[in-house]
């Protein structure tokens, strides 16, 4: 759906049905579908072959067409990372949610809980005043919620390390009206950009080991963990085969980006880029640079600037607010003024988050437009 801008001015959409990829206006992030679909199935065979749920993370995306297309495919549910973030994908029909996150503040919580009189919801915890502060709002809303305690296994984010911890958030949630114990989240995020894949291998290896430690300690308490939750495009291939995961969290395995696709994948597991950037060259002012359309505001640099696909010769050199400056190597033709490129985005979750919509074409030929609903919804 276009936007309206004023009572007969509209801004149009970037692209419609039927046009050709170099029709797309720019900046726009483009999907190729047939690659989006092999790696959605790629990841979901591999969960259903080592007997694990997947629960893709939709903070990779905020997009609910691919959250339905990963459910209708055999995913269990969805990951959210912010409450807020949950609301297009319920609004979506999506009834399954867990929140990989802490929540913390009345607002959020009582956000929080009339999703949960709506949906299948879960959230990590690691402060007893949290656990009770979350019951407090389940009671007022009365609601039930799953509780996962998430344990540090060794990214030094959120999550407790204590036996002691562990055991007495379990036992509270157990307890307490509105709450009930679900098991634990044991997400490592450093682990997932390991470049080597024997490293990555060895270094997953310790971390569900580290969660398999605090499933023993649960289950000689006699407190039943059901679920163990984690993982990311970087260590499924190690932690769908761990027998120690039950739930899979990946995310950008649906699209990949050039800080994954630094990665070694010489294991059995591959994914294919299947997003873009399309960019226009708006300026050639001089021998050996170009300009193009897309810069800060169109992608992220936190993992390196983007690269362009295919063309050998031409590096995107810097990134400015709307520009990017492109260096044309000696003897390189310079594309022409209003030639478009593509480009490949260094981390896409961020970069979502930048655009209303995604373009998505099948053999180069445009077949939709889907919202990016979630965007900037980081509450
Ligand atoms: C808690 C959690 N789970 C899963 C993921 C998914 O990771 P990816 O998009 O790298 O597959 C992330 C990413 O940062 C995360 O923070």
């Amino acid at each position: 759906m276009s936007t309206r801008l004023s009572n007969d001015l509209y801004l149009p959409e970037p692209a419609l049905p039927g046009q050709l990829l170099a029709q797309v206006d720019t900046p726009s992030l483009v999907l190729d579908l047939d690659v989006f679909e092999t790696n959605l199935s790629v990841m979901q065979q591999w969960a259903d072959r080592h007997g694990v749920a997947l629960r893709p993370h939709a903070k990779a995306h905020k997009c609910p067409e691919v959250a339905r297309r990963q459910m209708a495919l055999g995913a269990r549910g969805i990951c959210c990372q912010k409450v807020s973030e949950a609301l297009p994908f319920l609004q979506a029909g999506i009834r399954d949610i867990h929140i990989s996150n802490e929540v913390v503040g009345a607002a959020k919580l009582a956000l929080l809980a009339q999703i949960a009189v709506q949906a299948d919801v879960s959230v990590c915890v690691d402060y007893m005043h949290n656990l009770q502060a979350l019951a407090a709002a389940m009671a007022q809303a009365g609601a039930r919620i799953t509780v996962l305690v998430e344990v540090d296994v060794g990214q030094g984010r959120c999550g407790v390390v204590d036996d002691h911890d562990v055991l007495a958030l379990a036992r509270a949630a157990e307890a307490m009206q509105g709450l009930r114990f679900g098991g634990l989240q044991a997400y490592h995020g450093s682990v997932q950009h390991v470049r080597g894949h024997a490293e990555r291998a060895a270094r997953c290896a310790q971390a569900a080991a580290r969660a398999a430690g605090y499933a023993s300690l649960l289950r000689a308490h006699v407190i039943t963990c059901e679920r163990i939750t984690g993982g990311g495009t970087g260590s499924v291939e190690f932690d769908a085969a761990s027998g120690v995961y039950t739930e899979l969290q990946a995310g950008s395995y649906a699209f990949m980006d050039g800080d994954y696709g630094a990665n070694e994948w010489v294991g059995p597991l591959t994914f294919g880029t299947s997003l873009h950037l399309l960019s226009s060259v708006m300026s050639t002012p001089a021998a050996g640079r170009i300009i193009l359309d897309a810069g800060l505001k169109s992608a992220t640099i936190e993992s390196g600037l983007p690269r362009i696909e295919g063309r050998p010769g031409l590096l995107y050199a810097a990134a400015n607010d709307e520009h990017g400056i492109v260096r044309v190597d000696e003897g390189t033709a310079a594309p022409a003024l209003g030639e478009t490129l593509l480009l490949v985005l260094p981390h896409v979750d961020p970069a979502f988050n930048l655009h209303d919509n995604v373009v998505v074409l099948r053999e180069g030929v445009v077949v939709d437009v889907w919202p990016i609903a979630a965007r900037g919804l980081s509450r």
